[in-house]
C-alpha cells in the first residue's frame, strides 16, 4: 500500500491523466459488453461508473490544466477551445448512450462513433497538450493540478 501509494505520488500529472484514459477505455469496454449479452441493468450500471469517471476527467483538465493555456492564448482562441468543445459533444453522446440503455437498445454504431471521437480527442491531449503542460505550466498550477490528481491523504495515527 504505502510503496504503491508512493509511486503514485513520483509520477507526472500527464501520465496519471494519461492512466485516466486507458481506465476510461475499459470502463466503456464494460458497458459494451454489458449491452452486447443484454444485461441492461448491469450495462446502465457501468455506463453510470464511466459516465461519473469521464466527467471528473473533464472537470479537472478544465478547471486545472486548460487555464494555464488560456492565460496566454485567450485573444487565438487557443487550442482548448476545440477541447472544450469535445468535451461538450462527447457530452451529448453520453446523454444519447444514456437514452439507448435506458430504452435496451444497442448502442452499436453511436458507441463506436463515441469511441472514435473520445480516442482522437484523448490523442490530441496525450501527443500535445499534456507535453506541453508538462514542460511549460507555471510551477503553482502545476502544483494545484498534481494536488487534485493525489488520491485523499488516509490519517494515521
Ligand atoms: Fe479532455
Ligand atoms: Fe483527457
Amino acid at each position: 500500500m504505502l510503496a504503491a501509494q508512493a509511486e503514485v505520488e513520483s509520477e507526472s500529472v500527464s501520465l496519471i491523466l494519461q492512466l485516466h484514459h486507458r481506465r476510461l477505455d475499459e470502463l466503456f469496454d464494460r458497458v459494451e459488453i454489458a449491452t452486447e449479452i443484454g444485461s441492461w441493468s448491469e450495462a446502465r450500471r457501468e455506463f453510470e461508473q464511466f459516465r461519473t469517471a469521464l466527467e471528473e476527467h473533464f472537470r479537472i483538465e478544465e478547471e486545472f490544466m486548460f487555464p494555464s493555456f488560456e492565460a496566454f492564448t485567450r485573444a487565438l482562441g487557443g487550442p482548448t477551445a476545440a477541447m472544450r468543445a469535445e468535451h461538450r459533444e462527447l457530452g451529448r453522446f453520453l446523454d444519447l448512450i444514456e437514452r439507448l440503455l435506458r430504452d435496451e437498445q444497442p448502442i452499436g454504431e453511436i458507441g463506436a462513433a463515441f469511441e472514435a471521437l473520445l480516442d482522437a480527442h484523448n490523442a490530441k491531449e496525450e501527443q500535445g497538450l499534456y507535453p506541453l503542460f508538462e514542460r511549460h505550466a507555471p510551477p503553482e498550477a502545476y502544483a494545484a493540478l498534481d494536488l487534485e490528481l493525489r488520491p485523499p491523504i488516509v490519517e494515521t495515527k
